[in-house]
């Protein structure tokens, strides 16, 4: 009885001690803070199939990086070696991909460069097609003015609360961001976004915002994969990337790039490398809908012409968006034309379109006092009193189906939910063809882009940046 009891009590202080791994109070937070361990930078990116995973973290000094991965049966750890690059600060970032993950096992992974070596951290992969998603935008780190640090602190720290609230509902194997997660695209903001324990263990898929280009230092924050390089327009920092999870292909795009016809390369070749997948999902910065901001209205016209007739001839089902702070959700959608309404909790079987979703911000929500009219009428449904609150959604794909539930992280209630079926690989996708003029408006933007990136050469040299001409206009590609 004796023994029954001492392990009963083992056990619960192990879990106890678990859960505290993660849980952390605001003052607890403070005092990680101050550790090395939260600002290396830690960071799980996806790898192009659920046998991978890319791990990027920081470090002063140059050396020859690897990561030690072990699991339950492994005799010994699995040791990979990576890259390391110099940052634009003149820190290093290394770069390593582990391989030959094995479908619905936990792995532990450790850090190591020159004398540092990384706590553990756990992630574990799925198993088949169903997984859950986290699905968020705006995350907005920002580093403010004080010198202490003190707005990435908390910013930080708010982050990992999410992240902790969404755990609480559904066990997290992915963290989709999409953009802005850095407000001035600092390797200190990226540093912060990095810090939360509870984050080390869940991939994290990022897209490029507006604000991660306020800076230079996403381009050697990420480490994904099947990006694509050698395009006629690059953005510097950044490209779009491709990955599989389950039966979903996620194509993760840099709407900062104008560049129609790089885009449509991109979308057309992973597509043809993964025929056999179900679902389509894209992901991408700026908003298309206005999410009820009139003034933004002009710019997402534009912005429709390009992205919606590629949506259509791709087939896509589900386009998740950031930019605009304002969570909404558009009506199924064929060449920016309504197929069929959205009014709220909807379930669509073969949906004869694409659904795009944004969401609200973490750091940045907005405070209300929207127009009271929808800026344009392709928007199926807006949340009516987002006003402060920050949102977060919970997606759980399978094979079937994908099932988005939206959360307020204030109230921790569920607002909407979208659920989308298919009864066949092609679902209800309209077999229409796109316009013949769109590889013209698609030329467009390629043009557009050129002169885009000189006006943010200028841009980025006004704020300290001193990065060529050259750079910018070609090397961005490499
Ligand atoms: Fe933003």
């Amino acid at each position: 009885m004796k023994r029954i009891f001492a392990v009963t009590l083992a056990l619960v202080i192990a879990l106890m001690s678990y859960a505290q791994c993660f849980a952390m109070s605001e003052g607890d937070w403070d005092k990680y803070w101050k550790t090395d361990e939260a600002h290396s930078g830690i960071t799980l990116f996806p790898g192009s199939d659920e046998s991978e995973r890319r791990i990027s973290w920081y470090s002063e000094k140059e050396s020859e990086p690897f990561v030690e991965l072990t699991a339950d049966g492994m005799k010994s750890p699995r040791v990979f070696h990576g890259e390391c690059v110099e940052t634009y600060s003149g820190d290093f970032a290394n770069k390593v991909t582990v391989t030959g993950l094995e479908e619905g096992k936990d792995y532990t992974y450790v850090c190591v460069s020159g004398d540092y070596r990384s706590d553990e951290y756990t992630f574990n992969t799925s198993r088949g097609s169903d997984f859950t998603a986290l699905y968020v935008t705006d995350i907005h780190i920002s580093e403010g003015e004080d010198e202490e640090g003190d707005s990435i602190r908390y910013d930080s720290y708010l982050y990992g609360e999410v992240i902790e609230a969404a755990e609480k509902i559904s066990d997290i194997d992915i963290v989709l961001s999409a953009g802005d997660q850095a407000s001035r695209g600092l390797e200190s903001e990226y540093k912060g976004l990095s810090a939360s324990p509870a984050g080390r263990g869940i991939t994290f898929a990022p897209a490029i915002g507006n604000h991660d280009r306020k800076g230079v230092d996403f381009r050697t924050f990420k480490n994904l994969p099947n990006e694509k390089k050698g395009g006629i327009n690059t953005t510097y920092i950044g490209f779009d990337y491709w990955f599989v999870k389950g039966d979903t292909l996620f194509m993760v795009l840099e709407s900062n790039n104008g560049s129609g016809i790089d885009h449509h390369a991109f979308m057309e070749a992973a597509v043809r490398a993964n025929k056999d997948v179900k679902w389509r999902v894209c992901m991408m910065h700026h908003d298309l809908y206005s999410g009820r901001i009139p003034s933004r209205e002009s710019e997402n016209e534009l912005l429709r012409l390009i992205w919606g007739p590629m949506f259509s001839e791709f087939a896509i089902d589900l386009v998740l968006l950031g930019h605009s702070h304002y969570y909404s959700v558009s009506d199924v959608l064929f060449n920016n034309k309504i197929t069929a309404e959205i009014k709220g909790n909807d379930d669509i079987t073969d949906a004869p379109g694409t659904v795009s979703i944004v969401s609200g911000s973490i750091n940045h929500p907005r405070s209300g006092n929207e127009e009271e009219v929808p800026a344009n009428d392709t928007l199926g449904y807006y949340y009516d009193n987002q006003g402060g609150q920050v949102l977060y959604n919970i997606i759980d794909f399978s094979s079937d189906s994908i099932t988005v539930r939206s959360y307020s992280y204030d109230t921790g209630e569920q607002f909407n939910s979208l659920t989308l079926r298919k009864t066949s690989p092609s679902g209800g996708h309209p077999a229409k063809r796109i316009p013949l003029y769109q590889p013209l408006i698609n030329l467009a933007g390629t043009v557009y882009q050129f002169f885009n990136n000189i006006s943010v050469r200028q841009r980025l040299k006004d704020s300290g940046f001193e990065i060529s001409l050259f750079d910018i206009l070609f090397k961005g590609n490499r």
